[in-house]
């Protein structure tokens, strides 16, 4: 705590919108060329902290949870129980760590309590999505007792989703002309909120299904090269995969690009708390996959999907881009090969936190980066600004303040 108090003070006197995004790995005996290289190395924050009066104006809404800015600049507003209420929320708490401004917590704590009634609904596996961005983040900056409570009952309720005999945790009630028991890649995500759970309430049940879902997962969702299918639809009675198909990819073999990131993610938050080594190398095979791709553009921005055709004319999806970065630095503090995914997390958020992925400062709503595609099947949030980039952005960017 002590260290962390020190050094947020000196990066306030150094700079308070830059950070040192590269561990410094430099040979040069030269001062000017180090100093070169550590002008390579920062990452220029003005941009970034330049969006949150907008956050700070934007009024509260008990209704209306800012998830998306609409083709025509107005802001879409979604009810607590759409899966991206939680991330306005927690996006307000990232950047009141990043840049030490207590209207952005208190604007935060504001909203938070009109997300509480989602402990109670059954109906959705995107619990961890809604209550562990806004309550996990608001309990580990207040210990309140509330917020805890909040916690361990949406992981009573998620945990109804687990069907034992598939070993996963359903993820949508919808669709069942489609799929019997469908799983996405991205429930991995609301692993997190199972495991802290466990934690906070001693109840290892909550892990035991985590650590399920992620078993079964890695067994049934990645093809040999490492890439993931979108859904899986499992046998809900015998257990078995009987299908395999895509929500929001090209195609069923194509790769999703925000499917890719929230399995690096999921794998590396898992392993965090299984140390299984199992989970930690499906995480960097993961990483590796994305990286070895020759269709990544050279700002590392991936299309919205990564096998699309005339992909030099698809959408980029910013999304994906920043639980990427956010899961690597993440994973660069558990790998041998640490030093190059955090370079590769670096490039993203010099890319991510200038033009043209911030926002200009006269748009004038709550988000920070444009260019996220959110369900292009349904031609639905193409290329616009959309909540969970902001929060992931900056996720990424506390991980990164917190390790230099
Ligand atoms: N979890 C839904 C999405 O990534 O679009």
């Amino acid at each position: 705590m002590m260290d962390m108090e020190i050094k947020k003070t000196v990066w306030i006197v150094i700079c308070s919108t830059c950070l040192l995004g590269a561990c410094d790995q430099s040979t040069s005996t030269n001062g000017e060329e180090q100093e070169a290289d550590k002008k390579e190395k920062v990452i220029d924050l003005t941009a970034v902290k330049n969006r949150l009066d907008y956050f700070l104006d934007y009024p509260v809404d008990s209704t209306a949870f800012p998830r998306s800015m609409e083709p025509d600049g107005t802001v879409r507003g979604v009810p607590s129980k759409d899966w991206t209420s939680g991330f306005y929320v927690g996006s307000l708490l990232y950047a009141y760590q990043l840049f030490d401004n207590e209207a952005l917590k208190k604007q935060a704590l504001n909203w938070l309590p009109y997300l509480a009634k989602e402990k109670l609904n059954g109906g959705t596996h995107d619990m961890g999505f809604k209550v562990y961005c806004s309550y996990g983040n608001a309990y580990k900056l207040t210990a309140d007792e509330d917020y805890k409570k909040v916690i361990i009952e949406s992981s009573e309720t998620l945990a109804t989703r687990f069907n034992g005999r598939v070993g996963a945790i359903k993820s949508w009630d919808f669709g069942k002309d489609r799929w019997d028991f469908p799983v996405i890649i991205d429930n991995m995500m609301n692993l997190e909120l199972l495991y802290e759970a466990s934690k906070l309430s001693g109840n290892e049940r909550y892990a035991a299904i985590a650590s399920s879902h992620a078993n079964v997962t890695l067994k049934n969702h990645f093809r040999p090269n490492h890439s993931s299918y979108h859904v899986i639809d499992y046998d809900p009675q015998s257990g078995e995969v009987q299908n395999k198909l895509t929500h929001q990819g090209h195609d069923v073999e194509s790769v999703w690009s925000r499917g890719q990131a929230w399995g690096l993610y999921g794998f590396t938050m898992v392993y965090r708390y299984t140390n299984d080594l199992a989970h930690l190398q499906q995480a960097e095979e993961i990483a590796d996959f994305i990286f070895q791709q020759t269709m990544l553009p050279e700002d590392m921005i991936p299309y919205w999907d990564m096998l699309a055709p005339d992909l030099a004319n698809q959408p980029r999806d910013a999304s994906a881009a920043a639980v990427t970065a956010s899961a690597l630095i993440e994973l660069s503090q558990y790998s041998e090969n640490g030093d190059q995914y955090r370079q590769y997390a670096n490039a993203i958020l010099k890319s991510l936190t200038n033009e043209p992925y911030v926002l200009n400062d006269e748009v004038e709503v709550p988000f920070i980066l444009a260019h996220s595609t959110g369900n292009m099947p349904k031609n639905d949030e193409i290329d616009l600004p959309i909540s969970y980039a902001d929060y992931y952005l900056l996720e990424a960017l506390v991980r990164l303040n917190d390790l230099d």
